[in-house]
């Protein structure tokens, strides 16, 4: 079997717990090369998963490695600009950690290169492949909760807990490289899941990002959002994030027409229930139920409650789809497929540049005290962040 060879740019924390335990669980891909500007993690990340070569400088690996057939950019923001478009340059696929970058421009740049380049460009939003999510959108396409009007994606997380346990540098503080925080890094999967579920682009945007708890010592970085959208099938979504709750906790919420889906994990939610609820007002007889719903609907009396009934009684179901394989798995195999059968990966470079479009109107929304249209007409740099 002819593997697929990747090289990854970045050695550090979403490499490590993300990208290299799925590359290494796949059969059909292999990791080939890594790179990073410090010598000890790129060293340290050839060893523990067999790369066959390490590089400090990411033009030597793409000159010294013609035969890569896809390069990970796991850098941080401000690079992605700059390393995605070498490699799509390179004639190479790509995938390339979210947020897709830090400036609408920037984030155009990079999918006209991989347009021009004719190779595949995939985002990592990961949310998209959460199975909670996954089953969300499935069950929402099949119509049980009727037409989706308005949806809500939260994630509160302090950026210490990331920062202090898992990070391998501390990028996430410095605006001037992170290009933003409770936006662009918590943010940057709220407003992707939200664009996802609720079906459409979004039309126009009304923000508020700013550091209201943090000291400026620590970071500049803006520690809360909130993001009224409205998406072009005139759906109304909203995003909650922060940067300074001492617990993480997430979740999404979809309100249709005749139903309701709300998903999470059970570890992000206080309740610690079920990653997936859905409630339908619709009349189901059991045998048309979705397949996903009748498997998890557990009767309440006795199994024929359910069969005997006209339509099935209304009432929360709650799933719990496997844990394994997880998102990053999911991802990686997605992205693999998208490559072997030359189609188009779920979370595509546009995907990614439109949510950096919306993270950009947050900031401009700011300044303005009121909605900005998309597309943004002008470049939108960021508080404090620094564009070469
Ligand atoms: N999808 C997710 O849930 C998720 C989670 C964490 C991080 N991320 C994203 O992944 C990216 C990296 O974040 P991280 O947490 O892994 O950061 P990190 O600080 O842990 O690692 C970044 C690595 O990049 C290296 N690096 C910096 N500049 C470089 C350059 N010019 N060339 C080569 N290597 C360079 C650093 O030395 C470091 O090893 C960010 O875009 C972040 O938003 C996504």
């Amino acid at each position: 079997m002819k593997k697929l060879r990747v090289g990854v740019i970045g050695c550090g924390s979403i490499a490590e717990i993300a990208h290299f335990p799925s590359i290494a669980g796949m059969p059909d891909v292999e990791l080939a090369a890594v790179c990073d500007t410090k010598e000890e993690f790129a060293e340290h990340a050839a060893r523990k998963w067999q790369a066959k070569a390490s590089y400090t400088d990411y033009e030597k690996m793409l000159s010294k490695c013609k035969y890569l057939d896809a390069v990970v950019i796991a850098t941080p923001p401000k690079f992605h600009r700059e390393h995605g478009m070498a490699v799509a340059q390179a004639g190479v696929n790509v995938l390339i950690e979210k947020p897709l970058a830090c400036t609408n421009e920037e984030a155009w740049d990079i999918v006209k290169a991989a347009r021009a380049a004719g190779v595949k460009l995939m985002v990592g939003c990961d949310r998209r492949f959460w199975s909670q999510n996954q089953w969300a959108k499935e069950l929402s396409r099949s119509g049980v909760i009727g037409k989706v009007v308005m949806g809500r994606a939260t994630m509160h997380e302090h950026v210490k807990f990331y920062q202090d346990n898992i990070a391998f540098t501390d990028f996430r503080l410095y605006p001037e490289i992170a290009g933003g925080s409770a936006v662009s890094d918590t943010g940057a999967h709220a407003i992707d899941l939200l664009v996802w579920l609720m079906g459409a682009p979004v039309k126009r945007v009304l923000g508020i990002a700013d550091r209201r708890v943090l000291p400026e010592e620590y970071s500049r970085c803006d520690d809360t959002a909130v993001i009224m959208m409205e998406h072009e099938n005139k759906a109304l979504s909203y995003v909650s994030c922060n940067r300074f709750s001492p617990v993480v906790s997430q979740f999404t919420e979809l309100y249709g027409s005749e139903g309701t889906i709300m998903t999470s994990s059970d570890a992000q939610n206080p309740y610690q229930s079920a990653p997936l609820a859905v409630y339908t007002n619709r009349d189901y007889r059991h045998e048309e139920l979705p397949e996903l719903l009748r498997e998890y609907r557990w009767p309440q009396v006795f199994w024929a409650e359910d069969i005997i009934a006209d339509s099935v009684q209304k009432r929360w179901v709650s799933l719990y789809p496997p844990r394994e394989p997880n998102n990053y798995a999911n991802l990686w195999r997605h992205f693999a497929d998208c490559i072997i059968s030359a189609t188009e990966p779920l979370t595509s470079g546009e995907d990614g540049a439109h949510a950096v479009e919306v993270m950009c109107a947050v900031f401009r929304s700011m300044e303005t005290g009121s909605w900005v249209d998309l597309p943004l007409q002008q470049e939108v740099i960021p508080p404090y962040y620094c564009r070469d």
